[in-house]
């Protein structure tokens, strides 16, 4: 039912790691300590309006803007008449590879959701969140909005009907993101790949996707390890980030599971189990990259098990 009386809501909207090496397109997770801030007040001004944007340089209008047309597009499905203010409070940046357009659209559309009394189910928001995906980068991909959205590990079945699959998490499950400070533009990441495999290439591919779900569902850390394995994107992206053998090599000795490009990168991610071993990879990592002349920020963070959080509601 629709809560009358609540103007806004401050939530967190986080990062996540699209792909996951072998599951390009479809598998994604979402990450606990990286993400943006955001209020989302209702308005009696119909339409979206972004009031204010801080930490990044982004445009305000709402029909250039990812959370813009995200929540145009839930406006449309739902009633047009009504009116969202936004505010966002940007610590993903935009182009690092771990989802920053998709947080602003998961966040804007979970919250008006959240404001109008959850009209939607969690899944039924992601077409919405999809098409700041489009505006972002050309692509209405969702293998980054719907872990936002539903947390944990997800799998994009079919988008055409949309069809995801949220898939269990492994609790001791730890991220370790590089974000190496060049530019690597999804369109671009996405013009350097192959448009056919071979059979023998795409086998090895779908018997990693398979086995690595499998893994989530047993929590079986050792064959999650052998299935981290990207036959067909990592061989043509990874000629875009500078080290990226050296960082693999490091993350490996390091005692990471496996890691791959977050997303169309730049960034890298690894998968540890715990902690400890997900902050020595981190170390690993910062040893590579702290002999280059490229900027950088590492992140860790556990894979977070709920997807958007509404941390206050606003008067
Ligand atoms: N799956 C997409 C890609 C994610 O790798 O191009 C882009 O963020």
């Amino acid at each position: 039912m629709e809560k009358v009386n609540l103007q806004g809501v401050r939530l967190f909207a986080p990062a996540s790691i699209a792909n996951i090496s072998c599951g390009f397109d479809v598998l994604g997770l979402c990450l606990e300590n990286i993400g943006d801030y955001m209020e989302i007040r209702r308005s009696e001004k119909a339409g979206i309006r972004i009031t204010s944007i801080k930490g990044q340089d982004l445009p305000l209008e709402a029909e250039n803007n990812v959370a813009g047309v995200a929540g145009l597009a839930m406006l449309k499905a739902y009633n047009a008449k009504l009116g969202f203010d936004i505010n966002i409070e940007k610590n993903i940046k935009p182009g690092s590879g771990i989802g920053s357009s998709a947080a602003s659209a998961a966040g804007t559309v979970a919250g008006m959701n959240y404001l109008l009394g959850n009209p939607f189910t969690p899944e039924e928001l992601i077409p919405f969140a999809m098409e700041g995906e489009r505006l972002a980068c050309g692509s209405a991909h969702a293998d980054n909005v719907a872990p936002a959205i539903l947390g944990g590990f997800t799998l994009v079945r079919d988008t055409n009907p949309l069809d995801v699959v949220k898939l269990p998490t492994p609790l001791e499950l730890t991220a370790t993101v590089i974000h190496p400070k060049i530019e690597v533009k999804t369109a671009d990441a996405r013009a350097v790949l192959k448009k056919r495999v071979s059979l023998e290439t795409a086998i090895k591919q779908w018997a990693n996707v398979g086995a690595l779900v499998a893994s989530l569902y047993e929590e079986d850390y050792a064959l999650l390890s052998r299935s981290l394995v990207d036959e067909i994107v990592e061989p043509a992206r990874s000629i875009l980030i500078p080290k990226f053998t050296q960082l693999k090599k490091a993350c490996a000795k390091a005692g990471a599971l496996g890691s791959g490009i977050s997303g169309s990168g730049p960034s890298v991610f690894a998968l540890s189990r715990g902690m400890t071993d997900a902050n020595k990879v981190a170390q690993a990592m910062y040893d590579v990259y702290s002999k280059t002349e490229i900027p950088f920020e590492i992140h860790v963070s556990p894979v977070k098990q709920t997807g958007v959080s509404f941390l206050e509601d606003l008067s």
